[in-house]
Formats: C-alpha cells, structure tokens, sequence
C-alpha cells in the first residue's frame, strides 16, 4: 500500500502507540488531542521508546529521526484535512465519541474513512453522528499498539465493502493480523477476557489477595500474566468502562460489574497510570 496521510484523534495510551505504529509502518501521521499536556507526554513517550531502540542497537539514530519526523501533532481538529483514514483514540464514552465523530465528518475530507478504536461501543451508533456512515468501521488495536499482533475488524450496519477492504488491506500493511469480530459489546478478545479479570476482582473484594489471584491463572492456567496485572496494565478505569459495555449492552446480570472497581475508579487508584492500583507501583 502506498504511504497515506492519517490522523490519529486523541494522543493518550492508545492513540500514541497507533500514531507509531501508522507511522513505522512509513505512512504520514498528524496526531491530535485537545489537551497540551497529553500532546507533551505523547512526545516524551515517544521519545523515550525511540531512543531505547537506539541504546539497543535496534535502529539508528537516522532511522529514529525519520520515524519521528512523520509524526505531527496538534490541538486542532482541522488539521485533519487531507488525510485519507482517520483513527479515533479518544476515552471510551459513546457521548466523547459522537462528538469527536460529529466534528470529524464536519472537517474531513469527502472521501475520508473514519475510525474508531472503541473497545466495545456500538460502531453503527457512532456512525449514526455522522453523515458518512458508510465509511465509518471499528478496528480494535490492542495495547500496546505497536507490539500487539492482533486487530479485531468490526463492520457497522451501514459499513460498505470499499471501506472494509481499504481498511483490511491498511490493518494489513501497518503489519497487523486481523480477526472479524461481530458488532456486539466487547467484540471477541474483551467479550471473553473482561468478565474473566471483573471475577478476579469479584475475589479481592471476597477477601482473597490480588497475588494469590494472579498467582493461580499464571500457575494453573499458564496465563503469561495474571487479570489483576492486567487490569492495572490497560487502566482500572478502561477495563470497568468495557465491562460498562457488556452490562450495559446485553442487559444481562452475568456482566454486572464489580463494586470494587467502582471505588478503586472513585479513588483514582487506575492502576500503573496512577501508581496505585490492585497493586502499589509508586516506587517502580
Ligand atoms: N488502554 C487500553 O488498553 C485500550 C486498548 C484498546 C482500545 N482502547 C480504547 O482506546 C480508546 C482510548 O483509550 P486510551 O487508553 O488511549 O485513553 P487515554 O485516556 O490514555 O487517552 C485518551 C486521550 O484522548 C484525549 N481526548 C479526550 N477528549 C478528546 C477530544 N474530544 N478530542 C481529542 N482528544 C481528546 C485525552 O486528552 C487523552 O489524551 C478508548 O476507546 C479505549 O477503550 C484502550
């Protein structure tokens, strides 16, 4: 695939890794979020992985500087113009997202495929702000973005076979492996891993200790990592919006979120972000 341009929306976990990712990958990419210190820290992030894989021997400083020059950042939704797939990464919030997708239909360009890296919200309903349904689909990255293989595709109603397979054969090219998942909340990964790490938090709330949780999936199930670890890994407060989702979305009380999580959100006990979460990281 040719080099495009694209704009990733939002420079948060998700969206610096996907601006890297799109960027290693020798396309283009403008990165826009609305809050200066995000843009600042998405830089140093950057900065910091770059330089690593110099100190590594992985790629040269040239290389370095060639990556890092394809990424532009900004705080305005304008400079969108031009770009030919733009990948939204902004807080999983069906209201954040609609507007984000509202304005983005506004100053787009006509041809432009809209994207939205939800982790399980309706893509058809974020579609529906727009004018442009046709040209809206999910792709579902993991984190962290640049080292996670797997992308699950997700089609809204409206979605046409044009935008899903430029969007295959970009997913594709950026180096990734695609599944097709069904637009029902949580896709497939988060569908069956979310209500797995919400019933370890059901048993720290019951009395047991997160170590002992984490320590019984890695030793009895050869999980490479325990939910809990996990939890606190992607973010307490991502993992209880996804399992919002499920609940909110099949209506059904299997997915009913733990109580635990509600507080430790209330708390801002986030996990590795905050330095507290299941487990105390502030000293790491
Ligand atoms: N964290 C994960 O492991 C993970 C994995 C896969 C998908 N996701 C999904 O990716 C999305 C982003 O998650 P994240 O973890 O990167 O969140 P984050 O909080 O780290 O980043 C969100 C960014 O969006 C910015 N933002 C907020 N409102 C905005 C707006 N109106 N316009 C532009 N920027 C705005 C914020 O300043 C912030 O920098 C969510 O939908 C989440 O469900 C997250």
């Amino acid at each position: 695939m040719s080099k495009m341009k694209i704009a990733v929306i939002g420079a948060g976990l998700m969206g610096c890794g996907i601006a890297q990712t799109c960027a290693q990958a020798e396309h283009d990419v403008i990165n826009v979020d609305l809050s200066e210190k995000a843009i600042e820290k998405a830089k140093g992030t950057l900065k910091k992985i770059f330089e690593g894989k110099v100190a590594k021997g992985k790629i040269s400083l040239e290389q370095m500087g060639e990556v890092l020059s394809r990424i532009e950042f900004s705080n305005k939704f304008e400079d969108v113009k031009g770009c030919e797939i733009i990948i939204e990464a902004v807080p999983e919030n069906i209201q954040i997202k609609k507007d984000v997708f509202s304005k983005l239909d506004q100053v787009a360009d006509e041809n432009a495929i809209l994207i939205s890296n939800t982790s399980g919200l309706s893509i058809s309903e974020i579609a529906a702000s727009t004018n442009r349904p046709n040209k809206v689909m999910g792709v579902h990255f993991f984190y962290p973005a640049p080292v996670m293989k797997l992308v699950e595709l997700i089609r809204g109603i409206a979605t046409d076979n044009n935008t899903y397979e430029i969007i295959k054969k970009f997913a594709i090219d950026i180096g990734k492996q695609i599944v097709d998942a069904p637009e029902y909340p949580g896709f497939i990964v988060n569908r069956v891993l979310v209500p797995m790490q919400n019933e370890a938090a059901f048993l720290v709330m019951e009395g047991c200790k997160p170590e002992d949780v984490d320590n019984a999936m890695k030793l009895g199930a050869n999980f490479p990592m325990g939910p809990l670890e996990l939890t606190d890994f992607v973010g307490v407060d991502v993992m209880l919006a996804t399992m919002n989702g499920l609940y909110n979305g099949f209506k059904d009380s299997k997915y009913r979120p733990c109580p635990l999580l509600e507080n430790m959100v209330k708390a801002g006990h986030l996990g590795r972000k905050t330095g507290k979460g299941f487990y105390n990281y502030e000293n790491s």
